[in-house]
This record gives structure tokens, C-alpha cells and sequence, in this order.
């Protein structure tokens, strides 16, 4: 019994909606490869695609980890055994949930390799242990989209409080990387613990304001209401030319530019795929004009 999952590159926050807004693109994402054997155990064989980052040890990594949480939880840890291979096929501390996806991969697998005993809804609280361990916090708005598709809220976290919702036909994301490192850990420091009661109110009417947005597919609602006054000005500093990639962007005609996740990628969100192409086209080459190598993506959300 084997089973191949891939799961998706997330963006989380969808700009204005830190921790509880995201959603998932056609690619890139991750693969997971689980085989099951005769020996109670979990395995990793092999890793492709990280340059040799990622841990192998079972205990370490954050896929095998999870799936034996779920083994353990499941109480079959002591008769169930796999061997995974992953193959990662985005860069690492991107900013597009590249943890999320290799978990939501391994978990999907072995739970459809064990016939599906827990329903997604019922997985996720497995997946969000997982970026616990890989970021050192449990927020779920890469995993939710990853296992979920589209676009989804996280009302709340305690208890988790998942819902999906609706995607506009037209809803493009056009993504660049720029190849620095940020890890989530670490932006996440960078954060103020505490907001202005004005900047909440902007804030929260901007969330509001796209969700209604996302319901009535109303593009301009959408692209006045994704705009992030809490996170972005802080965020910014860790992204090379950032406010200059966001000018060229807008000036494209995409509906909102902002930070993908933790960063350092940022995302063009646009209605249809040209403008986000053609800012992506002009991000990359003025990031290469500042001698600042990029990986760009383009995909409906
Ligand atoms: N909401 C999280 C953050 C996503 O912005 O830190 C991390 O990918």
C-alpha cells in the first residue's frame, strides 16, 4: 500500500488578515511518497529539494513527527509502520507555508493509507502541532488553505474554529521570492504586542471588508479592503525593496500588494492574470537590477 499527496504553497495573512486569512495556489507545493511496511515505525528515506536542511531524523522532522502523533493518537503506533520520501518543491522560510505543506502532505497520507478515520476538519488540529514544531507557534493560516483549498478564516483558535470561503473566479496571486532568508520565527518577533485601538478599527474593517468582498465577488471592495496598517510597516524592514516592488506592482493595476506569510515574499493579488504577470515580470527585474536573485509564481488562488 502506497500513496502519493501533494499539497499546495499557502499565502498566509492574505495582507490584512494576520494568523486568522489564507490561501492556497495551484503550485508550487510539496510531495509526500508513504509506503507502508511490516515494521512498526516511521521512516524517512529520502529528502529531495531542500539541500540537505531538513532533518531525516523521524523525530525531527516535522512530517514524520506528525504522522506519528497521529499514530500515537490513533493508538496503531505499535503496529503501523511507513516509509516517506518528500520532495519539497519550494524554497524553505519563504513565506509560502513550505513547512505547512510537506505536514498537510504527510498527514493527508497516512491518514488515506490508514482509510481515512479522521475527516480534515478533525486532521487539523495534527497540522497545526506541526508548525508549532517547526516555528514555535501553532497559527493555522498556511495549514487551513493547504489542506482545504481556496481561501479560508480562521474565526478562532481555541477551540479552532475553521470556514471556508468563497473564491472569485478571477482571483490571481502573482508571488516573488526574493532568495533572502527570513524565518517566521523570526519575523514574528519583530512584531508589537500591542496595537493602537485606531489602527484595530482600520484593520478590522479592512477583514470585514474582504470577506463581504469575497462573497459578492466585488473586486473593488476586495481591493480597497486589502491593505495590512498592523504588520506590513514592521514586516517591511526584513524585505529588500519592498515598498519599491509595491509601487511597481500597484502601477500594474493589481488589486493589493503586500507580504506573503512572514515574508520575504510578497504577493500581487490581481483580477486576472496579466497584471499580476506583468508586476511579477517587473518586480524580478528590478530586483535584478539590484543584484537580488528571485524566483516568481504565478497562479489562480
Ligand atoms: N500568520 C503567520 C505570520 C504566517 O504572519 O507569522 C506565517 O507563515
Amino acid at each position: 500500500q502506497e500513496v502519493r499527496v501533494f499539497a499546495p504553497a499557502t499565502v498566509a495573512n492574505m495582507i490584512c488578515g494576520f494568523d486568522i486569512l489564507g490561501f492556497a495556489v495551484d503550485f508550487p507545493g510539496d510531495e509526500v511518497f508513504m509506503r507502508r511496511v511490516a515494521k512498526p515505525s516511521v521512516t524517512i528515506l529520502a529528502i529531495h529539494g531542500d539541500d540537505g536542511r531538513l532533518p531525516l531524523d523521524p523525530d525531527k522532522n516535522t512530517v514524520s513527527a506528525c504522522v506519528k502523533m497521529l499514530l500515537n493518537h490513533l493508538e496503531l503506533a505499535d503496529s503501523i509502520g511507513v516509509e516517506i520520501e518528500l520532495t519539497k518543491h519550494m524554497p524553505i522560510g519563504s513565506g509560502l507555508g513550505s513547512s505547512s505543506a510537506s505536514t498537510v502532505a504527510g498527514l493527508f497520507a497516512i491518514n488515506s493509507l490508514l482509510g481515512d478515520p479522521l475527516s480534515k476538519e478533525e486532521l487539523m488540529p495534527f497540522c497545526v502541532e506541526g508548525e508549532r514544531l517547526a516555528c514555535g507557534h501553532g497559527h493555522a493560516d498556511n495549514v487551513a488553505p493547504a489542506l482545504m483549498g481556496g481561501i479560508t478564516l480562521i474565526r478562532g483558535y481555541e477551540p479552532l474554529d475553521m470556514i471556508s470561503l468563497p473564491v472569485p473566479e478571477d482571483l490571481v496571486a502573482g508571488i516573488v521570492f526574493p532568495q533572502v532568508d527570513v524565518p517566521t520565527r523570526d519575523a514574528r518577533q519583530l512584531i508589537k504586542e500591542k496595537v493602537s485601538l485606531k489602527d484595530a478599527v482600520v484593520q478590522w474593517g479592512n477583514i470585514a471588508g474582504l470577506v463581504a468582498g469575497l462573497y459578492r465577488s466585488d473586486y473593488d471592495l476586495i481591493s480597497r479592503s486589502m491593505h495590512d496598517v498592523l504588520i506590513e510597516p514592521t514586516r517591511a524592514i526584513l524585505i529588500p525593496e519592498f515598498y519599491a516592488m509595491k509601487e511597481i506592482a500597484l502601477s500594474c493595476g493589481v488589486l493589493s500588494f503586500g507580504i506573503s506569510g512572514s515574508g520575504p515574499s510578497v504577493v500581487a493579488i490581481s483580477r486576472g492574470k496579466e497584471a499580476a504577470q506583468q508586476a511579477v515580470d517587473k518586480i524580478q527585474a528590478h530586483l535584478n537590477a539590484h543584484g537580488i536573485e528571485s524566483l516568481q509564481f504565478v497562479s489562480s488562488v
